[in-house]
Parts: C-alpha cells; sequence; structure tokens
C-alpha cells in the first residue's frame, strides 16, 4: 500500500527568518570540514598504520562529526523544523548562544585531543557540551508544536536522545585519557560511542530528514514510504542493543545489534531507491549524485560490519577501513544536501526580492555544475583510496586519497563562497518565470 502522505511532492519555500542563523551555521561547518580535510592529509599515514587511536586521528576526527557533521544539522534543523514540521526552533536566541558556545567549543576541544592538552580538553568539553545540550533543549521544546508527527518527526526525536548519549559517551572517554580508567574496556566503550554517534545520530537524522526531503529535490511521485519508519525503528533498536552487547561484553547481544543495523541500512537503501525510482525528471542533478554515492558507500560499510565483529580486533585497520566508508558516506550525503540547500537559501536571500522587477539567475546558476561534478569525482576517489590505502598498509597511497578528498573539498569551498555572494556562473538573465522554476 501506498502512503497517502508523500504521493505528491510540493517544493519547498525556506524559512526567511532563519536563514541567517542556517548561514552562520553552514559556514562554519565548512571551514571545519576543510580544516579535517586537510588533517586527513597529515594523518593518513598514521591511518594506514593501524594507529586509529592516536590522539591526532580522534582530533581530526571530530573536525569532521562534531564540526562538519553536527554542525550542519544544527543548521539545517533551523529550516527543516518550520518549513517540514510546521514548528519554528522555540528560541531563536538559544540557537545563537547554542551555535556561540558549540562554534568555537568544536575548534578548542579537537585541538586538545589532538594535543593532549588537558585544559584545552576541559575548556573544549564545556563548550562542546553547553552547545550540545542548549541545541537539544531547543530542538526538543519546538517539537510539541509540530503539525505532524510523522517517521520524519519520530527520526529527530530518536536522533536527539542518542546525540544526548554520544555526549555522555564521549565525556567518559575523554576523562579516561588523563585516568585510564576505563582500562582494557576503552575498545568497548570506544566502539560503543561512534555506533551511537555515527548510526544513532547521525544515520537516523539523515533518514528522518530524507523522508521529507529526497521525494522534493528528486519530484518523486507515489513512491511506497513504508521503508522509513522500519528503517527508523531497526536503526533504533539496533543501536541499542549494539550498544548493551559492547558494554556486557555479550555476544549475542552484540550480534542481534549488528543485525539489526544492517536491515536498517537495508531499509532505508531501499527506501531511498523507491524515491530515486519514482522521480519525475530523469536527469539527476549533482546533489542527488553526491546522495548517490553516498549511499554506495554505506551499503560497503554494511556489508564490512560483520566481518569487523568477528576479526576487528585483531585486525584494527579493518576496522578502520569500516570506519571510513561509514564516515565518507554520510560526509557525502550532507554535501550532497548541501548542494541543493545553500544555494536555495542564498537564491532567496539575495533575489527574492528582485523577482519580477529585473533579471535575476536560476538558483542552479549560482554554482558551476561542472566543478561539483569534478568535485565529486575527487572526493568519492579520495575516500576510495584513502580506504585502499588503509587497507593495504600503504601510506603513501592513504595520502595520496585524503589529497584527492582535500581537493575536492576546496572546489566545494570556492563554489560555496560564489553561492554566497550570489554570482550567477552564467551572466544569462532569465524571465522571472524560469527563475521562480
Ligand atoms: C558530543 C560530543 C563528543 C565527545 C565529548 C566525544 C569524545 C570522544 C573522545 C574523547 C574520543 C577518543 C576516545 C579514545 O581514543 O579513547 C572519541 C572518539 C571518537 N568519536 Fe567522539 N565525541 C563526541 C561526539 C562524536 C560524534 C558526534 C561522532 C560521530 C558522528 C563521534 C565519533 C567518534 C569516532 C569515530 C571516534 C574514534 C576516533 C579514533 O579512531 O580515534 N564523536 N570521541
Amino acid at each position: 500500500m501506498i502512503s497517502a502522505e508523500l504521493k505528491v511532492a510540493t517544493p519547498i519555500s525556506p524559512a526567511a527568518n532563519s536563514i541567517g542563523l542556517a548561514g552562520e551555521h553552514f559556514a562554519a561547518a565548512t571551514l571545519y570540514l576543510l580544516a579535517g580535510a586537510a588533517g586527513l592529509v597529515w594523518a593518513a599515514p598514521q591511518l594506514a598504520g593501524g594507529a586509529y587511536l592516536s590522539p591526532h586521528v580522534a582530533g581530526i576526527t571530530h573536525l569532521f562529526t562534531l564540526g562538519w557533521l553536527t554542525m550542519t544539522i544544527f543548521g539545517a534543523l533551523c529550516q527543516l523544523l518550520p518549513v517540514a514540521l510546521g514548528a519554528p526552533v522555540r528560541s531563536t536566541r538559544v540557537a545563537h548562544a547554542s551555535f556561540w558556545t558549540f562554534a568555537p567549543g568544536v575548534g578548542v576541544f579537537a585541538t586538545g585531543l589532538a594535543t593532549g592538552s588537558v585544559a584545552l580538553h576541559h575548556a573544549g568539553i564545556c563548550l562542546v557540551a553547553a552547545g550540545v545540550l542548549l541545541a537539544v533543549g531547543n530542538v526538543a521544546a519546538s517539537l510539541p508544536r509540530a503539525r505532524a508527527r510523522d517517521a520524519t518527526w519520530a527520526g529527530v526525536a530518536l536522533a536527539l536522545t542518542f546525540l544526548t548519549s554520544t555526549l555522555v559517551l564521549g565525556i567518559l572517554l575523554l576523562h579516561n585519557q588523563h585516568t585510564g580508567y576505563l582500562g582494557a574496556a576503552r575498545l568497548r566503550v570506544l566502539a560503543t560511542h561512534l555506533h551511537v554517534a555515527i548510526v544513532g545520530w547521525v544515520l537516523i537524522m539523515i533518514v528522518a530528514v530524507s523522508h521529507r526531503l529526497l521525494p522534493m529535490f528528486l519530484l518523486a511521485r507515489g513512491a511506497d514510504t513504508r521503508w522509513t519508519p522500519r528503517a527508523l525503528a531497526l536503526l533504533a533498536v539496533g543501536v541499542g542493543f549494539l550498544a548493551a552487547g559492547l558494554m556486557l561484553g555479550a555476544r549475542v547481544l552484540t550480534w542481534a545489534g549488528a543485525l539489526l543495523l544492517q536491515g536498517g541500512v537495508a531499509c532505508f537503501l531501499r527506501q531511498a531507491y523507491g524515491f530515486y525510482r519514482a522521480r519525475l525528471r530523469k536527469q539527476l542533478d549533482v546533489g542527488m549524485r553526491f546522495a548517490g554515492t553516498a549511499l554506495g558507500f554505506l551499503a560497503v560499510s554494511a556489508v564490512l560490519g560483520p566481518a569487523v565483529l568477528v576479526r576487528g580486533a585483531a585486525l584494527p585497520r579493518l576496522a578502520t577501513v569500516y570506519v571510513v566508508f561509514g564516515l565518507g558516506a554520510v560526509v557525502l550525503y550532507v554535501i550532497g544536501f548541501f548542494y541543493k540547500i545553500v544555494p536555495l537559501l542564498a537564491w532567496t536571500a539575495h533575489f527574492r526580492g528582485r523577482m519580477g522587477r529585473e533579471p535575476v539567475p536560476t538558483v542552479a546558476q549560482l554554482y558551476s555544475g561542472r566543478l561539483a561534478y569534478a568535485q565529486l569525482a575527487l572526493m568519492a576517489l579520495g575516500v576510495a583510496t584513502l580506504a585502499a590505502g588503509i587497507a593495504s598498509g600503504a601510506a603513501a597511497v592513504a595520502r595520496s586519497g585524503a589529497v584527492l578528498f582535500f581537493g575536492g573539498v576546496l572546489v566545494f569551498v570556492t563554489q560555496l563562497a560564489r553561492i554566497a555572494l550570489g554570482r550567477a556562473v552564467r551572466a544569462a538573465a532569465v524571465s522571472p518565470r524560469e527563475a521562480a522554476a
């Protein structure tokens, strides 16, 4: 049976009063993506050497996970809540306060992790925790006012819960860096932390948001939408089982969790396939190609999961490749959504008021399609080459992969700068009706 909910995908119209809020988050997130990609070039040989527990790797990881992913999600929620759920963020003041604690906090925290500085650890974790708790509280307070309590709503609520658990586990791990109190349990807590974070926080949020946005971006009609609730349920229960199994050292629970997670990823991939297949315009734009590539990486990571569970402790490089594909997937997916959301916001800010009075560019003319495809090639090849270098223990190959990825990020930054300034790539003016389309 096809849900009536998404038979017709309606186009998005940005919430004008939260464009600035989203914009500040997106700008800071982009700087952290750039810093993370540069750091990856430096640390790639360590990853190829199997040193995934190195403090440098932990610092750089959080430039991506907190700086790029979490910051982007916080900014996107400022737009998504009013537009998709009909519930504006409860307080824009609190949202700004969250930004001004979280944004500097990530840099201080990541530097503290990388250098082992206790002062920076403490300052960083205070700022990061304040930023996360303010954002979680603000979004949670907005949810009761939502018009629709659908899969997106439930997914956002679940993801917020997992982010809070991520923070608690992260603080335990940070404390362990000074005291070593976790002993041999460190690896199990670390594995729990990273799954709760990447799957529970980021992937569940992606599944929830995609339920609304993929059909809009793809102009998909009539897709069967029952796979999203299944994906959300399996991922949430799976993370719970996996976490319990890892923390208690109970193999049966851990395996049950891993299998549920595989089912959840499979349902999400099935849902995304349904939306892609039901699209009206057959030609895919670059944003949707980024998302499609990311889904491919997600499938690779899911396939590697059981192998990591069997041999992970003995083969640290295999575990690293598994995380690289998983993180690579969510990073690329978010970039794909950036290509859909940010030009639209910039267009609204620069040109909406001028429409009908003078020629304005289309949203797609705000960036170069050719450069965006070059960026996709560089980043996708970068992730694959980095993974190959780590798998084979070849430091030079891993570093080449990181350099390709960094090249892709540089292209992205130039595109975003152009979009933010509202400079059309082709000067050709279009009629107001074409611009609106
Ligand atoms: C919310 C605040 C967070 C805190 C306080 C925190 C803290 C930490 C700490 C202290 C470590 C190092 C553990 C060790 O080496 O013993 C770590 C590792 C890690 N964290 Fe987080 N984390 C946070 C959020 C996140 C998020 C949101 C993600 C992913 C979306 C994430 C992913 C990871 C990964 C993948 C590692 C392993 C890095 C490595 O191989 O060294 N963390 N975290």
